[in-house]
């Protein structure tokens, strides 16, 4: 009955968003839509009852989606992409949308305006977006001092970034942005990424060199924290560069690669419309294959041949995001060897019922592969 009546309830949900309120949020600035949604989160997010009401719309859950991954314990395996909730402030309605878990940030050492305005985009034919923010957020101060006062219900990501300012461009100066942002959050939050991804800052993404990432992984090796590590890819990387991180990964305290961040190629044949920037970097449907290849890739090249080796006793977990708009997309992911999920776009193009839709579609297609639990699926179609 509580399947039944969750399907039907999210049915209706997407009706009314598909042919109401989208045409009309499609219509205005993708930017302001954005902040409006944060503020009426957070706003939702205040108050219990606020909250249950929210969670009686959204929520769902089940058994066989829950999960524990380096000690975390996860309802489900559907998480938020980092860039949504820049600043932390939607992490107390999440859990009421359904959400098995969120990454915050992109937060850098100081606090940053992010690039100038126009910066966000919506390419309806691609089912993407194109995102130019440049990393925008309220800095690392402001946002661990607003984490510390609150409840976390759901294993929330703590995803830092370089600041994006001329004066982080050297290699050393930029380490010890990052290393600032990280002490902040050593007790905050269930895990870390760091984000060596990101298509829009200034100086571009230096430590996906592995000489620079090795100098950035050994400082960050001092400093003691017991969450785990996620570094944060870009779909864009050769195999070869993806080698050379892997290979530097495994020496530090690394548990695991987000694959993966926006595509800065305009060389792709998901590509539907006609782009206005040169600047920025792409989501969506676009950046769907690339992930899924990346994450194929990593989980081949780390996750099988670790579970027999005896000396590391033990696996990278992967998190896929890119293109997941459905629970068949998620499937796909899982099954190629994520643990998780995580997405932006999917939410924004088919509303925030998708992620009940996703999590309740993917108990369904265990259940026709036979297995009886999430975990069982994850590489299942890439030994
Ligand atoms: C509006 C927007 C802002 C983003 N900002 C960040 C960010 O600050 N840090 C980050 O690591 N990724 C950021 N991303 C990338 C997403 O986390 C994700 O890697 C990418 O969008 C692909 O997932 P999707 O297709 O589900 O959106 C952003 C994406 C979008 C759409």
């Amino acid at each position: 009955m509580y399947e039944l009546i969750t399907a039907l309830r999210n049915r209706t949900h997407k009706l009314l968003y598909k042919n109401i309120l989208q045409p009309v949020l499609f219509q205005i600035d993708p930017e302001i839509i954005h902040d409006r949604m944060v503020t009426i989160g957070q706003f939702l997010g205040k108050f219990y009852v606020l909250r249950q009401i929210t969670s009686l719309f959204f929520n769902y859950s089940n058994k066989n989606l829950e999960q524990e991954i380096l000690g975390i314990k996860f309802n489900n395996p559907v998480g938020l992409g980092a860039g949504f909730d820049k600043n932390a402030q939607l992490t107390q309605i999440l859990p009421s949308l359904g959400f098995g878990f969120a990454e915050v940030g992109s937060i850098t050492g100081k606090p940053c305006k992010g690039n100038p305005k126009p910066r966000l985009w919506r390419l309806k034919k691609s089912k993407s977006l194109l995102v130019y923010y440049g990393l925008k957020n309220d800095g690392s101060d402001a946002i661990s001092k607003k984490l510390k006062k609150l409840r976390l219900e759901i294993p929330i990501g703590i995803n830092i970034a370089k600041t994006n300012s001329k004066d982080t461009v050297k290699v050393d100066a930029g380490i010890r942005d990052y290393a600032k942002a990280f002490k902040k959050f050593i007790s905050i939050g269930a895990y870390f990424t760091i984000n060596i991804s990101c298509p829009n800052a200034y100086g571009g993404q230096p430590f996906t060199d592995s000489v620079k990432l090795e100098k950035l992984l050994t400082r960050i090796d001092k400093i003691y924290t017991n969450k785990p590590i996620f570094l944060k890819l870009s779909p864009d990387l050769t195999n070869n560069d993806v080698d050379k991180i892997l290979e530097v990964s495994e020496k530090h305290r690394v548990n695991g690669f987000i694959c993966a961040n926006l595509t800065k190629n305009r060389n792709n044949s998901r590509i539907k419309d006609s782009i206005i920037s040169k600047e920025g970097g792409v989501s969506g449907k676009v950046v769907e294959d690339l992930s899924n290849d990346l994450i194929s890739y990593v989980y081949k090249k780390t996750c099988v041949s670790h579970a027999q080796n005896k000396k590391t006793n033990g696996k990278f977990v992967i998190i896929g995001l890119g293109g997941v708009f459905k629970a068949e997309d998620a499937y796909k992911k899982i099954k190629l060897g994520a643990s998780l999920v995580q997405l932006i776009t999917g939410m924004i193009y088919e509303s925030p019922q998708v992620i009940s839709e996703i999590n309740q579609g993917l108990v369904k297609l265990l259940v026709k592969d036979g297995y009886s639990n999430i975990s069982q699926a994850i590489g299942a179609d890439n030994k």
